[in-house]
């Protein structure tokens, strides 16, 4: 479980990104996080793994108080948070597998990942990983060969490989189109609900937010003003995350979203069922 506290983050500009932010995730949990541009939400999370040093409040990853974490034990800790970003951010010249690997590299000593000398079973849980995320086949490919949407399945397999207990997604889908980004995002959350893994996704899209995330979490100017869930996201929750507006059109299609992905769940299942 990861539970935030009172997280506040005022940057060394004078900028306060973050004023007493609360909130616990349990395992298994898919938490959208939505809000307008500068709301603070690359900054919170970049605060649960301290790539930005909170200003104050604290941030637990199981009986883990990852803000008093010193640096050593900090790296240790971070092992255990996947990070997923909308750039990708992978090695191009390495290939898909060498990329899922180094999520290993927090775990491998450092001369062994040099000669890229992964033990047996990290590669053994790579190929487990690329098989779940529909890339076993490009497993030797270079990772500028693939697409957008393949370069994030990678993405999501690197997170994996280091058997995190959080995921901290941020903006998934920013650069990809709309079927592209509904099966990355309904694959994190498959791979969340499997796994019991909790997961914090920021996300631009209120729509495929609504539609994927088990809870919304809305930040404004920094301070939490949504957190429920996804169905009582209503046009007054919506003008207090974002300010007036007629959100009549985009419920709409919220909730016709909401309801042909329920229809697909109940066809895969009977699908399932029948085999
Ligand atoms: N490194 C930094 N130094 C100073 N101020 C910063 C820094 N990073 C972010 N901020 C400020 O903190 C606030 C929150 O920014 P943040 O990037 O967390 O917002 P966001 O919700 O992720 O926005 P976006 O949707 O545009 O990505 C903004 O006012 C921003 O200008
Ligand atoms: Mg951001």
């Amino acid at each position: 479980m990861l539970s935030v506290e009172k997280l506040t983050k005022v940057y060394r500009t004078g900028d306060t990104a973050l004023t007493d932010v609360t909130f616990t995730v349990p395992k298994g949990q898919v938490v959208g996080l939505i809000g307008p541009s500068g709301a603070g939400k690359s900054t919170l999370i970049r605060c649960v793994n301290r790539l930005v040093e909170p200003t104050s409040g604290a941030v637990r990853l199981g009986d883990l108080d990852i803000t008093r974490l010193r640096a050593r034990d900090l790296r240790r800790a971070r092992r255990r948070i996947g990070m997923i970003f909308q750039e990708y951010a992978l090695v191009e010249r390495l290939t898909v597998m060498e990329n899922v690997l180094s999520g290993r590299l927090g775990y491998v000593p450092f001369w062994r990942s040099f000669t890229r000398r992964f033990p047996g079973p990290d590669i053994a849980r790579a190929f487990a990983l690329l098989d779940r995320v529909g890339l076993s086949a490009h497993a030797d490919k270079r990772a500028d060969a693939l697409s957008g949407g393949q370069r994030q399945r990678v993405g999501i397999a690197r997170a994996l490989e280091q058997e995190p207990d959080l995921l901290l997604i941020d903006e998934p889908t920013a650069s990809l189109d709309p079927r592209t980004s509904r099966q990355i995002m309904r694959l994190i959350v498959e791979i969340c609900r499997e796994s019991g893994l909790p997961a914090i996704i920021n996300i631009h899209d209120v729509v495929l937010a609504q539609q994927f995330a088990d809870r919304i979490i809305g930040l404004q100017s920094g301070r939490v003003v949504f957190d429920g869930p996804p169905a009582q996201l209503t046009g007054d929750a919506l003008t207090a995350i974002y300010g007036a507006e007629d959100w009549t059109a985009m419920r709409q299609s919220a909730a016709d979203d909401a309801e042909a992905e329920a229809e697909e769940r109940d066809e895969a299942r009977k699908m399932l069922r029948a085999l």
